[in-house]
C-alpha cells in the first residue's frame, strides 16, 4: 500500500509534526481525492490549544476539514464523478477524511465539481464555512446541533422566500460571516445588517450586506442601532464571531419569536434567556449524520451556485512549504492576524 505525507497533531495539546499516512482505498460510494489545496480554520488551532469540544478521540491525529483537489480513484458504485474531475468538499476529523494530508476520501454525495471560474486555492476556502452557514440557517430543528429550519434558497421555492425581512449577522468579514451574508441574500432577507471594520464595507456590500456597522461600536449601543436599521422585528440573527459580547448583542437584537445561530457554545447571560427566543448552537459539518441530508441537498447545487457567483470564495493567502506552513498559519489565526482572508496550504508542495 502506498503512503503519503500528512501533518499530525502528535498528542493531545501537543505539537504538529510531518509524518506518513497510508493512502486510503475509497469505499463504495466514495472518492479518493488528491488534495491540491486545503484551508485553515479556527477549529484547527483550538483543537491543538485546548482540545476543543473533545472532537479528537485518538492521537496522533490529522486535522483539516476543507479540501479542493482531483479525483484520483472512485469507489464501487460512484456515478457522478470520474478520475481527473476537479472537486471541492468538506473533510472530517479522522485519518481517512481529514485534509492536512495529500490524499483523503469523501462520499460522492458530499462533493461538488469545481466550476472553471475557481482555482483549487479559491475552492478550498468554501466548504466548512458554507456548511456552517447553511446548517445553522436551513437544517431541521434537531438537538443539539440543529438549525433554524428556514427554506433553503437552493431548493424549489426557497430563493427570495424571506423578502422584506431584516437579518442581523455579527462579523461579516469572517469566513463564516461572508457565507451567512451570501445565504441571507439568496433567501431574500433585507436589510442585511452586519458588524465589521469599516475598511471591509465595500467588500461586504458586494456580497449582499446592506448596512455595515463599525465592529468597534460599544455592545451597549449596538442592539438599539441594529434594531433601528432593521426597521422591523429581527427574527433571524447569526453570530459568526460568538464572543460573549457578540452573543449577547445578537440575543438583544432578536425580537421575541426569533432565532439566533451561535458559532460557539452559548455564553448568553442566563438572566436574559427566554423561551421566546430560540438559540441554535451550530456544528458546521455535513458529515454528522443529522446534518448529512441538508449537506446532500446543498452539494447537488454547489457547482451551479459557485459558477454563477451566488457563492463566492474568500480572498486567498497561500502559505509556503505545503503542509509544513500550516502550524505558523494556525498561530496567525489564533492571534487574530488574519483579516478578510483564508490561509491555504498546498499539500502536494510539501518539501
Ligand atoms: N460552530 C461551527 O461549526 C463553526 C464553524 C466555523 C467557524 N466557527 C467559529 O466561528 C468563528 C469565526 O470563524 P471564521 O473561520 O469565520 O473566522 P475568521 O475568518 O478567521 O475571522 C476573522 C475575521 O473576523 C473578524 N472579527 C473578529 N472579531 C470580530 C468582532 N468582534 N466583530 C466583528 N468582526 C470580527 C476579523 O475582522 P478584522 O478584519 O476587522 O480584524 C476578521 O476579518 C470562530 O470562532 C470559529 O471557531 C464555528
Amino acid at each position: 500500500m502506498s503512503s503519503q505525507k500528512a501533518l499530525f497533531l502528535l498528542e493531545r495539546l501537543g505539537k504538529f509534526g510531518l509524518g506518513t499516512n497510508t493512502i486510503p482505498e475509497p469505499a463504495p460510494g466514495e472518492l479518493l481525492v488528491e488534495i491540491r489545496a486545503t484551508a485553515l480554520n479556527p477549529v484547527d488551532w483550538k483543537i491543538q490549544d485546548h482540545d476543543f469540544e473533545g472532537i479528537i478521540q485518538e492521537y496522533p491525529a490529522i486535522l483539516g476539514t476543507d479540501s479542493a483537489g482531483v479525483v484520483a480513484k472512485v469507489g464501487e458504485g460512484v456515478t457522478r464523478f470520474a478520475v481527473g474531475d476537479r472537486v471541492m468538499h468538506q473533510g472530517f476529523f479522522t485519518t481517512r477524511m481529514a485534509t492536512f494530508q495529500q490524499y483523503t476520501t469523501v462520499p460522492e454525495q458530499l462533493a461538488a465539481k469545481i466550476p472553471p471560474n475557481l482555482t483549487f486555492d479559491e475552492a478550498c476556502t468554501i466548504p466548512l464555512t458554507m456548511a456552517t452557514a447553511a446548517i445553522g440557517l436551513y437544517n431541521k430543528h434537531i438537538e443539539p446541533n440543529g438549525g433554524c429550519e428556514l427554506s433553503p434558497p437552493w431548493e424549489e421555492g426557497g430563493r427570495g422566500k424571506y423578502a422584506g425581512q431584516p437579518f442581523f449577522v455579527t462579523g461579516g468579514s469572517s469566513s463564516l460571516g461572508q457565507h451567512v451574508i451570501q445565504f441571507a441574500k439568496l433567501s431574500g432577507f433585507s436589510p442585511i445588517i452586519t458588524t465589521a471594520s469599516p475598511r471591509h464595507e465595500a467588500a461586504l456590500k458586494a456580497l449582499g450586506a446592506t448596512h455595515v456597522v463599525d465592529r468597534a461600536t460599544p455592545p451597549t449601543e449596538l442592539p438599539a442601532l441594529a434594531r433601528r436599521l432593521a426597521g422591523a422585528p429581527v427574527l433571524v440573527a447569526f453570530d459568526a464571531i460568538s464572543s460573549r459580547d457578540t452573543q449577547n448583542v445578537c440575543y438583544d437584537v432578536l425580537a421575541r419569536g426569533g432565532q439566533v445561530v451561535l458559532a460557539l457554545p452559548s455564553e448568553i447571560e442566563k438572566g436574559k434567556l427566554t423561551p421566546e427566543k430560540r438559540v441554535v448552537e451550530v456544528f458546521g459539518n455535513v458529515h454528522v449524520p443529522a446534518q448529512t441530508p441538508v449537506g446532500i441537498s446543498l452539494y447537488r447545487k454547489v457547482t451551479e451556485l459557485v459558477a454563477n457567483g451566488d457563492i463566492k470564495p474568500n480572498n486567498v493567502e497561500v502559505l509556503p512549504n505545503g503542509l509544513l506552513g500550516i502550524p505558523d498559519g494556525l498561530n496567525r489565526l489564533k492571534e487574530g492576524k488574519v483579516s478578510l482572508a483564508k490561509l491555504v496550504a498546498r499539500p502536494q508542495e510539501t518539501p
